[in-house]
């Protein structure tokens, strides 16, 4: 892990990057670490990761393949695009070029004085498609006891390579290769893959949900995260900023970031100034998140939404059909479409509850949502 300077500010508000503190996965990292160390095969090398915007999939992506590379694996990183297959190779090759020096694919092309005059190409360039490629490759790592994670970030089930590259792996697995697959998308996409036929044997792949961190560990990783810089907050202010957060990775971020900035030299920033820290992180949330998530939404999606505000923490699917005047069936679909879009979450009783923070402000400013609170 890289540590920042601490004159810099040490939050990460943007997407994709690693934070500083990773806050509520310990175990699960444990977990992958395990399965990476192990001569076993674990369940948790093919994993399929969801998660609303925000809560830390491509992050994770990136530091579980770090790790993995730590002990001893060869890791490529794919987005879900076309092309996808041929990047797979061509990282493959460049990666684990150390090991496939000398190997049939790959020979010499020039020779002469000098390491730098010596060319080398990969001469199985064309031969055989892709799968025997891919192939050749895994023997020649397999000779030295090395995996390959595969990690596909931003999946699209409609995409034929990437059910291509799931059924190629579905293969390497029964071959008994030393293999891995991690994939992460938002919730609707890993479940409209997992409906897919063709790859159903993904159904037996660990699912990983990101859901809301709990609040002890955004407190600690957000005073953890500022022990790492010249500043600090008060207790106080701690226990405000977990509450505004609501257990949302990119908002820690976005509010530590906030508070942070508005403090100015070193060492403890006054309440009132962290105070308008927080209120910006939030107006930021509103414009960077929760405007492009609720533009993404039908009328009755959002219907179902205002009629949630109505309730002070979480609500009921029958109350919520009432307000909308709708049979509880109809509202069940609205219910399942936004708990696919990672806009609520599940808490237990078949409950329902904002899985994103702010949400309720945010509504309640729309024109849509003064509506609602007058009729
Ligand atoms: N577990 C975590 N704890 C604290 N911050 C995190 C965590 N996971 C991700 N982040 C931060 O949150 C932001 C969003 O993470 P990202 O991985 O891009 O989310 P996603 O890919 O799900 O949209 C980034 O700034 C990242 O540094
Ligand atoms: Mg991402």
């Amino acid at each position: 892990m890289v540590y920042a300077n601490v004159e810099d500010n040490p939050f990460t508000p943007s997407f994709g990057e690693v934070p500083l503190v990773m806050a509520g996965r310990g175990q699960l990292l444990s977990e992958f670490d395990r399965a990476f160390s192990s001569q076993a095969r674990r369940p948790s090398l093919t994993s399929l990761i969801s998660g609303a915007r925000g809560t830390g999939k491509t992050a994770l992506l990136t530091l579980v393949e770090e790790r993995a590379q730590e002990r001893g694996w060869i890791a490529v990183d794919l987005v879900s695009l076309p092309g996808m297959l041929e990047d797979a190779l061509e990282q493959t090759r460049s990666r684990a070029a150390h090991l496939l020096k000398g190997a049939d694919d790959v020979r010499l092309t020039s020779l002469g004085v000098g390491p730098l005059s010596v060319g080398v190409s990969h001469s199985n360039q064309g031969r055989g498609n892709w799968r025997t490629q891919l192939t050749g490759l895994l023997d020649e790592l397999a000779k030295h006891g090395v995996g390959l994670l595969i990690t596909v970030d931003e999946i699209t089930p409609g995409l034929d390579e990437l059910i291509q590259l799931v059924s190629t792996y579905q293969l390497f697995v029964r071959e008994g290769r030393k293999v891995a697959l991690l994939m992460a998308g938002l919730p609707h996409s890993t479940s409209m893959l997992l409906r897919d036929q063709s790859v159903s044997f993904l159904r037996r792949a660990q699912q990983v949900r990101l859901g809301r961190i709990p609040d002890f560990e955004i407190e600690k990783a957000l005073r953890d995260t500022f022990a790492h810089s010249c500043k600090s907050v008060s207790e106080e202010i701690l226990a405000e900023a977990v509450q505004v957060i609501e257990g949302l990775p990119f908002m820690m971020q976005l509010v530590g970031f906030r508070m942070w900035e508005e403090g100015t030299g070193g060492g403890l920033i006054d309440d009132d100034t962290a105070r308008e820290g927080i209120r910006l992180a939030k107006e930021e949330m509103k414009s960077r998140v929760l405007l492009a998530s609720y533009q993404d939404l039908s009328p009755m999606d959002r219907r179902f939404l205002y009629a949630m505000t109505e309730d002070p923490v979480d609500s009921s699917v029958p109350d919520v059909a009432r307000r909308m005047g709708k049979s509880n069936s109809y509202a069940t679909q609205y219910k399942n479409r936004l708990l696919e879009q990672g806009v609520i979450g599940l808490c237990g009783n078949g409950r329902v509850r904002f899985e994103l923070p702010v949400m309720r402000e945010f509504l309640a400013e729309t024109d849509e949502g003064q509506g609602w609170s007058q009729s």
